[in-house]
């Protein structure tokens, strides 16, 4: 027999095995035609996540939550070319529950509207990756924009208005130059308009009116705009005089600056000095910084620049129009020029105290200097991270415009009641912190920064480095920096003021009735957050910041318990390791510190996330990561609880007794899951915070799915309880 058939030549056999088989898979197709789908399996799965995760809701008609066809059985709302679908169009259909997890499958899909339903949770970060179109106006989206949508470069028209988003707009917007159209008008957005608007070259129209948007406009100076409403902000400055020729622009309801002085340059061009010029290391702040803050610690340029504008309105117009013409327009050129040049790391290395290790590895180099801070997510790139040792900073200062405001001593002082006792609420490792208030009323936090601490803050050239650097970070989960003072050799931060105050008070230092508020389902919104924070500082940010500080002390929560990460960016003034040692705040930080750090003085990312776990473990169990308090074994959190994270009965004893068992336990269990990835001792097994927070993403939308489905028979309750912890 096989003698037989080795003699059959090749193509012979070829031949026969196509008579035989391709009538059998005509057949097999058919039937796979007939009897199953016609759509792209992976979009299947797509849509009905989103079915399942909007509720099954009966006004979407033929939609089913398994062995679906959509393109097959014409779904409502749904168009497809070929097996793929390429637009989900489902507004005004009263849909509630959330957009689900799995956006993402659906890669052929152009069009997704959602609008004017009553959709909620967070806008996923999970999104059809190909969008033109994005529509999810009129909902109940709560949180920050994701920051996948900087990934969507096919993006045209962008609705996120109506909603009740928050935070800041992280700097994502860079590679979105098809964008014509952007609407997040009537949400709860504030801080600046991110750095990279100014890439927006094809946006015609914008609508940010009534939100809570602060700063300038002159980033969208150069925008060709046909629509721009900014009404109803907290915006300030100067009207860029380009705006006067937008066909439909709207502006009331904002701190606008009316003197009749024209708008001066972004910022205050440079001398042409060469680079190693020690008058070139300041960096220029932005003129209307020192308007906000009340007057103080304005630049002699900027006054020098105002007086010259008045004096040149008493002589006449035409003269402030060629003044205009002079000084505003060719420096604004040039401004920007300026600030392509490249920056120095995120976090300037400390130059005088750099002997030991410890201080040196400051971050990863996932990229040269040269990139500036362009806010493309790096790719992770851990071996390079232990390989930065003992490099000097580079020499060349940061010329990025200052986006806080300079404030007086003066001010700060009237603020604070003169720095006085009552005014205290914290004290870190580089000095106490005041809470105070502005004559408008307006709340801040402010650090005062013990300038025997570290040597590295003592000049002033180095200090606005690093002041220019933090204020870039924008993130809605991270304390924003509104202004700094160096007036008379002092060195202050000034922060927003959160009104929950540190998340380590919260837990073990308040009364019961503020730990009452920690349910289960408010930590994993501190865990998810603070993640993000990590994820955004690690990841997004170039070149990418280690905080080296990560505790719960540092994570303030907002009326609302979002978390927001303080003291960003300011690991470049942390004290000498010799004085580390003496320091009490420090060893408040060992219950946090990596084994490695401890060890070898070697930080780097990893190590963040190690403290990351910890602070979740804190989450989980309400106790301190150091507590001298306790028996022996029980002292050391982290020692005492990771041995037990994956046994259920030991987790259920472990469990914060403040939460009176009121939590699912499979929830608790995928937590603690994470928990011991962040803390294993080695960090090459560590995950990176991106994973981190997508497996918090997993377990917030599991919980909601459960309870959704419990909830069937309950009725009535919808995501908001997921907040509400009443699992
Ligand atoms: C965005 O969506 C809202 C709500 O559906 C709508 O009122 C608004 O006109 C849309 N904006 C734009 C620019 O299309
Ligand atoms: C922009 O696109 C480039 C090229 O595709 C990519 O390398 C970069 O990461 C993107 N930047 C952002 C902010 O997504």
């Amino acid at each position: 027999m096989s003698r037989i058939s080795m003699q059959v030549s090749r193509k012979q056999k070829v031949a026969a095995d196509m008579l035989f088989k391709t009538p059998v898979m005509l057949l097999v197709a058919l039937l796979v035609q007939f009897s199953q789908a016609i759509t792209d399996p992976n979009d299947v799965a797509g849509l009905q996540v989103l079915f399942t995760s909007l509720n099954s809701p009966g006004q979407l008609t033929s939609w089913v939550a398994s062995n679906g066809d959509p393109c097959g059985q014409s779904w409502l709302g749904v168009k497809c070319r070929g097996s793929s679908v390429i637009e989900v169009s489902i507004p005004n259909l009263q849909l509630s529950g959330t957009l689900g997890y799995q956006l993402t499958s659906l890669t052929s899909l152009t069009l997704f509207d959602v609008s004017n339903n009553v959709i909620s949770g967070t806008i996923p970060y999970q999104l059809p990756p190909n969008l033109e179109t994005l529509n999810l106006g009129n909902n109940h989206f709560a949180d920050v924009l994701p920051y996948s949508i900087s990934q969507m470069t096919k993006l045209t028209y962008l609705n996120a208005s109506h909603n009740q988003l928050s935070g800041s707009l992280s700097d994502m917007f860079s590679n979105l130059t098809n964008l014509k159209s952007m609407d997040l008008s009537f949400n709860s957005i504030s801080g600046s308009l991110p750095q990279s608007f100014v890439d927006l070259t094809s946006l015609t129209s914008l609508f940010i009116q009534n939100n809570q948007f602060s700063g300038d406009l002159n980033v969208i100076a150069d925008l060709k705009f046909e629509n721009l409403e900014v009404e109803n902000n907290q915006f300030t400055g100067w009207i860029p005089t380009s705006f006067n020729n937008i066909p439909n622009f709207k502006s009331s309801g904002n701190s606008f600056s009316s003197s009749p002085a024209p708008p001066p340059p972004p910022f205050t061009p440079p001398p042409p000095a060469p680079p190693s010029s020690s008058n070139n290391g300041r960096s220029p702040r932005a003129p209307s910084s020192a308007s906000d803050s009340g007057g103080g610690g304005g630049t002699v340029l900027n006054g020098g620049a105002i007086a010259g504008i008045v004096i040149a309105c008493i002589l006449g117009i035409i003269v402030v129009i060629l003044i205009i013409m002079f000084f505003c327009w060719k420096p604004k050129e040039n401004a920007f020029d300026e600030e392509k040049q490249p920056i120095p790391a995120v976090v300037a290395l400390p130059v005088t105290s750099t002997k030991g290790v410890k201080e040196n590895v400051e971050q990863r180099p996932a990229s040269s200097p040269t990139d500036g801070f362009s806010l493309k997510p790096p790719p992770l790139a851990p071996a390079q991270a232990e390989a930065l040792t003992g490099k000097k900073p580079p020499t060349k200062r940061a010329k990025h415009p200052i986006t806080a405001s300079a404030f007086s001593v003066a001010d700060l002082q009237l603020a604070t009641n003169s720095f006085s006792q009552e005014n205290l609420v914290g004290e870190g490792t580089l000095g106490r912190v005041y809470k105070a208030e502005l004559p408008d009323g307006k709340l801040l936090a402010v650090k005062k920064i013990d300038i025997t601490s570290s040597s590295s803050i003592q000049k002033e050239e180095d200090f606005m480095d690093v002041i220019s650097n933090i204020s870039r970070l924008r993130h809605g989960n991270i304390a924003e920096l509104v202004g700094y003072c160096t007036e008379h050799g002092q060195r202050l931060l000034v922060y927003e003021f959160l009104n929950k105050g540190a998340l380590s008070d919260v837990l073990h230092v308040s009364d019961e009735a503020a730990k009452q508020e920690l349910t289960w389902n408010v930590r994993v919104k501190v865990a998810l957050g603070s993640a993000r924070a990590l994820e955004y500082l690690h990841e997004v940010c170039q070149p990418s910041v280690v905080h080296k500080n990560f505790k719960s002390a540092n994570i303030l929560l907002d009326d609302e318990l979002n978390p927001h990460l303080s003291d960003c960016g300011i690991a470049a003034f942390s004290p000498s390791p010799e004085r580390q040692v003496v320091s009490t705040q420090m060893t408040d930080s060992f219950g946090y510190s990596a084994p490695e750090y401890a060890m070898s003085g070697i930080y780097t990312w990893k190590s963040d996330v190690y403290s990351f776990g910890v602070v979740m473990l804190e989450l989980l169990t309400g106790r301190k990561p150091l507590d001298s308090e306790r028996p022996r074994i029980e002292q050391s959190l982290v020692r005492w609880a990771t041995p037990q994270l994956h046994d259920i009965d030991a987790l259920a004893k472990m469990v914060d007794p403040a939460l009176k068992g009121m939590y699912p336990a499979k929830s608790l269990s995928r937590f603690a899951d994470i928990i011991a990835q962040c803390v294993q001792p080695e960090p090459e097994f560590r995950p990176p915070m991106s994973e981190v927070v997508q497996s918090l993403v997993r377990l917030m939308q599991r919980a909601t799915l459960s309870k959704r489905r419990s909830g069937d028979e309950q009725k009535g309750l919808d995501n908001h309880d997921l907040a509400d912890g009443s699992l």
